[in-house]
């Protein structure tokens, strides 16, 4: 019997495109698109396994400092991605969400990125949040402006009421983070978010990262034990749970 807790979501920095193709003796740009590929598998399978939410790291706020051809070519991929996928997704139930600042995007970029999220903005079987343009200082500094800007009091500053001004609003915090390509750093990624997140990395490139390897992802964290503070002893014998607070 399989008994494997399924995470309600999971983030990934899929990283390792650019050194995927060097080892080829590719261009960067071909390790993008193999990296697309590898992208559609992963999310069609996330789906399948019934995991609520996906995140996958596709533009950091700090990528606009790549050569201007390489940041041409991923906008290129990411708006040919979602044409062809627009029908599968929404026929998948899944609903698009776009965690990062959308004004500074090309418009036409934009235009397709609001298209496909209206289309699929009534799937409920999975939702696909794409970290583009993504900042997790931005999103904590943005979160605290509108907190201001709606005159809010300092007592109603609450972990609760700051998530819901982040682009994550409404949606669990990661349960798990992937990072490919055997970085060890979270660069600037769900900052805010993260603050109990298992994490995993992998030496494989991201266009190496198969279904199978998120399942290896997935029993690894299944082997864990999650304390958010506690004792293992409470984590166990759930009777002793009594606390002073
Ligand atoms: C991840 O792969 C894709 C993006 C950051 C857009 P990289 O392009 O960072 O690949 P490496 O790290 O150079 O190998
Ligand atoms: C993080 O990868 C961003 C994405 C995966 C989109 P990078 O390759 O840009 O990360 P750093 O800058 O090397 O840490
Ligand atoms: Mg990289």
């Amino acid at each position: 019997m399989n008994i494997t807790h399924i995470p309600a979501h999971i983030a990934i920095i899929m990283d390792g495109n650019g050194r995927w193709a060097k080892q080829r003796g590719l261009k960067r740009t071909d390790g993008h698109k193999a990296g697309a590929e590898a992208v559609r598998a992963v999310v069609t399978h996330c789906r399948k396994k019934g995991i609520k939410h996906l995140t996958l790291y596709t533009f950091s706020k700090e990528n606009w400092s790549r050569p201007k051809d390489e940041i041409k070519k991923l906008f290129e991929l990411l708006t040919s991605f979602l044409s062809k996928e627009e029908k599968s997704l929404k026929k998948e139930g899944i609903r698009l969400k776009i965690l990062g600042e959308l004004a500074d995007l090309p418009l036409t970029v934009r235009q397709l990125l609001k298209h496909v999220m209206w289309q699929t903005r009534n799937c409920t079987g999975m939702t696909l949040n794409l970290a583009l343009n993504y900042s997790g200082r931005e999103e904590i500094l943005r979160a605290t402006r509108a907190l201001l800007e709606k005159g809010i009091a300092p007592e109603a500053v609450t972990e609760t009421s700051f998530a819901e001004e982040l682009w994550t609003t409404g949606q669990p915090d990661p349960d798990l983070i992937i990072r490919t390509s055997g970085e060890l750093r979270i660069s600037n990624y769900l900052l805010f978010q993260c603050a109990y997140s298992e994490f995993y990395f992998t030496d494989t490139y991201w266009p190496d990262f198969t279904p199978e390897e998120l399942d290896k992802a997935i029993e690894d964290l299944n082997s864990r034990q999650r304390r958010f503070g506690k004792t293992s002893d409470q984590i166990t014998n759930h009777n002793e749970t009594e606390t002073i607070r």
